[in-house]
């Protein structure tokens, strides 16, 4: 996945400017940041789901978005996991992983069904395949929710503050699950909070402030000696919680 020169405006502000961020195939990328620095939208703009004001990003040797150009449709090779696990509620746990299989890819709907019990047993969630949404706790809903876009066989998993809705008990099985993803090989893209996570399972930091990324390097680096002063209080701040 590679963006260059990214930039997104909303009411011709720039929110996201000058972004140039290359991950290899397997690479974990931890995003952190100050509310309102641009990195849901710069998330937004990498899963094509933003029109560009400025740049591109190519994602597997094809031009995914450009300025000026619509994004082009990727299918689920980038699955997107929100803070809102946005489930349907009149579906099982199972039902939702399965649907857009069937709806996107036209997978039978047996295929469909043994892929989304096998995905939930991944996430830990095969007892609950049966359960509705509403019998399921927030933690176990988000775990639906990743199953659910691993459903689509991406190559590139983007979540945004995936953990920012739960109580903490049920933040560390959803953490847990997310570093299996990374040590699987995928490659993850996630904005996060979770300082623990960003130095244990990531392999690399970015930093953003205003739009732009200010900080870019290994975890062990950007977390214990940033370059920039705000990113060492900001770091403060969130270590001091
Ligand atoms: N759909 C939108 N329309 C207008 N402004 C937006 C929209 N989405 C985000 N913004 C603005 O863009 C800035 C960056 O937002 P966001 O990407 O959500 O930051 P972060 O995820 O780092 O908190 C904020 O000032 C926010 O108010
Ligand atoms: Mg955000």
């Amino acid at each position: 996945m590679q963006a260059t020169g990214l930039g997104c405006s909303y009411h011709g502000r720039a929110v996201v400017s000058d972004v140039e961020l290359s991950v290899p195939a397997g690479q974990t990328v931890a995003v952190l940041g100050p509310s309102g620095a641009g990195k849901s939208t710069m998330l937004r703009c990498l899963a094509g789901l933003e029109p560009l004001h400025s740049g591109s990003v190519r994602f597997q040797g094809e031009t995914l978005s450009r300025a000026g150009g619509r994004p082009r449709s990727v299918g689920g090779r980038i699955g997107m996991v929100f803070q809102q696990f946005n489930l349907f509620p009149h579906l099982s746990a199972a039902q939702n992983v399965a649907l857009a299989p069937v709806r996107a890819r036209r997978l039978p709907k047996k295929q469909a069904r043994a892929q989304a019990r096998a995905l939930l047993d991944r996430v830990g969630l095969g007892e609950h395949a049966d359960h509705y949404p509403y019998e399921l706790s927030g933690g176990q809903q988000q775990r639906v929710a990743i199953a659910r876009a691993l459903a689509m066989e991406p190559e590139l998993m983007l979540f945004d503050e995936p953990t920012s809705a739960l109580d903490p008990e049920f933040t560390r099985e959803v953490l847990a699950v997310m570093r299996d993803l990374a040590d699987s090989g995928m490659t993850v893209i996630v904005v996060t909070h979770e300082m623990n996570f960003a130095r244990q399972s990531a392999d690399r930091v970015v930093f953003m402030v205003d739009g732009r990324i200010v900080e870019d390097g290994p975890a062990s680096v950007v977390l214990t000696n940033p370059r920039q002063e705000r990113t060492r209080r900001f770091l403060d701040q969130m270590l001091g919680e």
